[in-house]
């Protein structure tokens, strides 16, 4: 048999390259994270996350504005509040950091998809996701708090709740709590598959979010698990989660790839601080193309099934792309 299969006819110029390619980044894909603060006139670089800033309100419009312009569709909001105690009730304060710059930005941006993080770890004086007596995480009691916090978002007009707690059954209490009060139309996006993880060590010190004491495997999943990770999307959407996340995203990206072959929802993939600091680092001194780098990277993340990317590059990939 004369076989003469020449795969390379389909890369041979830029044209039929473009043709074939099965999968396109687009900027509505991604989902910008900032980190909100109090105070005045405050956009300061967070040291680990280059091109990322802790915002005070009043800078938060400019920087939205900007994100806007370049395509961007949705951003996720975490706060810094101005105390910390054991119970982290500064999340549920109706005047609260995030409570405010949903306010703001709902009413000068109504086309913008505002999502919250909800999880206590940035509120709490120990640092934890969860409600803390001797020494371990009280589920249920951490629920009441979630739920009230779910409600002060939704008051404020968040679009979308994301809890990245990882307490068990959040997600049907946030939905119980939502739809008593009259928010049905208010999203879920739950960080179904949220890994215990050190790729999440520069997003700590930019949300001032570390553990006191002890770490959060108690509660976050065993890097070694897929079963489990598919077993606690199936309970997020029979819970009432319009939207399953994976968490992080590059070196889980088989994890990715289960959740949008076994689930018939959008599935989003949170490319976390870790997975940017380490590409920015090594771009600094040279040994990477930052550029090709993280749409490399992106494009596998979504290749592996993300529909949708949480990432810290949504900004300056919008622009390299427009390029
Ligand atoms: C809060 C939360 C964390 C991240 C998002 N939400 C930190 C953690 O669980 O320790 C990590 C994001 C990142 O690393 O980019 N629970």
């Amino acid at each position: 048999m004369d076989l003469n299969i020449r795969p390379r006819r389909l890369r041979s110029s830029q044209g039929i390259r473009d043709l074939v390619r099965e999968t396109n980044l687009t900027a509505a894909d991604f989902v910008k994270p900032l980190f909100v603060v109090n105070g005045q006139n405050i956009r300061d670089e967070i040291p680990s996350m280059p091109a990322n800033y802790h915002l005070s309100l009043d800078n938060l419009e400019a920087e939205v504005q900007r994100l806007v312009e370049l395509g961007i569709k949705a951003v996720i909001l975490f706060g810094l509040p101005e105390y910390k105690d054991a119970e982290g009730s500064s999340a549920w304060q109706q005047d609260g950091i995030v409570q405010q710059a949903v306010k703001g930005l709902k009413k000068k941006f109504p086309e913008l998809l505002v999502i919250t993080d909800l999880c206590l770890c940035q509120y709490t004086d120990h640092g934890h996701c969860g409600i803390l007596e001797a020494g371990k995480i009280k589920n249920d009691a951490t629920l009441e708090r979630l739920a009230k916090v779910a409600l002060s978002h939704a008051e404020a007009g968040a679009d979308l709740i994301a809890p990245s707690d990882m307490m068990d059954g959040r997600v049907a209490k946030i939905r119980q709590v939502l739809d008593q009060n009259g928010f049905k139309e208010v999203g879920i996006m739950a960080y179904s598959a949220k890994y215990h993880s050190a790729f999440y060590g520069p997003f700590r010190d930019a949300a001032h979010s570390a553990p006191g004491e002890g770490d959060r495997s108690s509660y976050q999943m065993d890097a070694a698990n897929s079963d489990e990770a598919l077993r606690e999307m199936e309970l997020d959407i029979a819970e009432g989660a319009d939207i399953i996340m994976v968490k992080p995203a590059l070196s889980y990206l088989d994890i990715i790839k289960q959740a949008s072959d076994n689930f018939k929802l959008p599935v989003a993939a949170y490319n976390v601080s870790g997975e940017y600091a380490m590409v920015k680092a090594a771009a600094e001194k040279g040994w990477l193309d930052e550029k090709s780098v993280a749409l490399e990277i992106l494009t596998s993340i979504k290749r592996a099934g993300a529909d949708i990317i949480i990432t810290y590059w949504a900004d300056s990939a919008a622009g390299w792309l427009k390029e």
